[in-house]
């Protein structure tokens, strides 16, 4: 972690948690690095570019599910919570990242999946074994609909899952249907028994007392439903109705999670990071998730940003991107937990489409237009948020055929929308490639050799083509290459107090095409302008800025603006100082 920087004084006690001045990297392992040649990436692989880490600067890395799973949707799934997968590697291996990371000043953060397990984890297997099974109820398990023969097709409620088909599969062996809000090998936890909960505290614990630095939690505003489970609204063309309203942020979710941090975290909670993964959130419920005086996460994941790509936030009708909405959104969240609460900051993940390709241009500009996002995004107010290749650049793949796909999410999607919505392939191919979630599943391009430097067998899933060029060998010793841009953004959220703690201004929020924000202190005033476009434009700002300092620019070349209105080439970044 770094220093203290001076002029912090000023920061009142409730800003100076440590999170604000860092940045946390994301590891997906399955395609990070290979150590072993099986074509999947592992522990070992992990601890072998640790030093890759370190030079980055980042501070946390959050690691992607390693539990042992039937790998159903690559590892959120889980069968067994306290040991790791063998694709994956030992429970001394996961020590070994452990020391590593914290020998070197960076923090472990785990994935917490416990809103569903797996359905091969023994919980599930004896819930599903009789009715009057002890653990009947840890699962969600319900008769068929009034008056319907039990089978499929007289579901309890006429719910869909997110991974297509309906949320219930029916079981024969108890004539009952269990709850899945994601595939079928994944029911949901029953968070209404006491019993899940305190198991689940049990096994957090364990790992925290393991020395682990805290967890990220999927889909964690899941977890309390409405007991009633109401069928959802179906909108037309749609085979299912939508039941999330009964299940995001239901009724008891402020209470399991401050349940959970005086059962796991309350006195060791000021050196750990528990972050909420949750969609659908609003911001005045974030404030209250992420208010430190209500002891519930130190952040949550918000995806109202990344859904304004997208039409009536189905990823599979993606349309063209428009600046204002996108500032609007992330203005909004700047604004809305300004003095309560703390914003996470993310272009991508694991589960979104790579940020260069999505919200810059991935052609011509594409070094220009990486810096600049990571320009824009690490100069909010929040703590930024960095998905592996990221830093390098990497591009959306450009898949060919369904085969080529991994991900149970679009695989089913394609069978659904084929067989029942009558699509063809080609339709179907085509609304999935911008924004499914195997563009940001393909290998970490380590350099230009066979399979990218990623594995020396055969790859899990293909690498992108482009890695000939796009690697990390080619741009850690290149001062100028995006690698060092991320790494000079780091260090500037560790050096420059206005960046972890100041205040968030926005600016000239109707401009299609300028994004501009001030970060301020007393005493100290950052300009932040980027130009979102293949073309020149002018940013209208304040005549003061002329002439102010540059703090940093993604032009070789930049320097101060000399007249009013700065001119910004085509994904040009600006960094000023007033
Ligand atoms: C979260 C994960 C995603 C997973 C889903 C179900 O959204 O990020 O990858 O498929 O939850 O666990
Ligand atoms: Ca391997």
């Amino acid at each position: 972690m770094s220093a203290e920087a001076p002029g912090t004084a000023e920061i009142g006690n409730q800003q100076r948690e440590w999170f604000r001045s860092a940045v946390v990297y994301q590891i997906y392992p399955r395609s990070f690095a290979d150590s072993n040649g099986d074509g999947i990436g592992d522990l070992r692989g992990i601890i072998g570019r640790l030093d890759y880490l370190e030079k980055l600067g980042v501070d946390v890395v959050w690691l992607s599910p390693v539990y042992t799973s039937p790998q159903d949707d690559n590892g959120y799934d889980i069968s067994n919570y306290q040991d790791i997968d063998p694709v994956f590697g030992s429970l001394e291996d996961l020590d070994e990242l452990l020391r590593g990371l914290h020998s070197r000043g960076m923090k472990l953060v785990m994935d917490l999946v416990v809103n569903h397990t797996s359905d091969e984890h023994s919980w599930f297997v004896e819930s599903r074994s009789a009715k009057d099974n002890p653990k009947r109820d840890w699962y969600w398990w319900r008769p068929p609909r009034e008056g319907r023969p039990p089978g499929p097709g007289s579901e309890p409620n006429n719910w869909g899952s997110a991974f297509s088909g309906p949320a219930w599969e029916y079981d024969e062996a108890t004539g009952e249907y269990y709850l899945h809000l994601f595939s079928r090998k994944q029911p949901d936890l029953n968070w209404e028994n006491p019993q899940v909960r305190a198991a689940i505290y049990d096994m957090m614990n364990w790992w925290l007392d393991r020395g682990v630095d805290g967890f990220r939690m999927d889909v964690i505003n899941f977890i309390s439903k409405d007991t009633s489970l109401p069928d959802g609204v179906r909108t037309p063309g749609m085979l299912y109705g939508d039941g999330s309203p009964y299940y995001i942020c239901g009724p008891r979710i402020h209470e399991f999670l401050k349940e959970m941090h005086e059962e796991v975290f309350a006195g060791r909670d000021k050196e750990l990071l528990t972050v909420g993964e949750m969609p659908g959130v609003t911001v005045q419920d974030a404030v209250l998730f992420t208010d430190p005086a209500r002891n519930e996460v130190d952040m949550v994941f918000q995806f109202e940003h990344v859904a304004v790509d997208q039409e009536a936030g189905n990823k599979w009708r993606p349309k063209p991107l428009k600046l204002t909405e996108l500032k609007a959104s992330l203005g909004r969240w700047q604004a809305g937990l300004a003095d309560r609460g703390w914003n996470s900051l993310y272009w991508g993940n694991h589960d979104q489409a790579r940020a260069v390709s999505r919200f810059g241009n991935d052609g011509k500009y594409r070094e220009l237009s990486a810096k600049m996002l990571a320009g824009i995004l690490h100069l909010h107010r929040g703590t930024p948020f960095i998905y592996q290749g990221e830093e390098l650049g990497m591009t959306n793949m450009a898949f060919g055929a369904i085969s080529d796909y991994r991900d149970i999410e679009v695989l089913n999607h394609h069978r659904e929308a084929t067989t029942h919505l009558g699509h063809t392939d080609a339709e179907v191919l085509a609304a999935l490639a911008p924004l499914n979630r195997d563009n940001a599943r393909t290998p970490v391009q380590w350099d230009a050799t066979r399979h990218a430097g990623f594995t020396t067998g055969a790859p899990w899933i293909v690498v992108n083509p482009n890695a000939n060029h796009i690697n990390a060998a080619a741009q850690v010793d290149d001062s100028d290459s995006v690698y060092n841009f991320y790494r000079r953004m780091i260090e500037l959220r560790h050096s420059d107090p206005v960046v972890a703690h100041g205040d968030f201004t926005m600016l000239l929020p109707d401009d299609e095409h300028i994004y501009a924000f001030m970060r301020s202190l007393p005493g100290r005033k950052l300009l932040v302008v980027g130009n979102f476009s293949d073309a020149e434009h002018t940013a209208d700002v304040d005549a003061e800025w002329t002439g102010a300092a540059l703090v940093i620019g993604n032009y070789p070349d930049a320097g101060p603006p000399t007249g009013t209105g700065i001119r910004l080439r085509p994904w040009e970044l600006l960094v000023l100082a007033g």
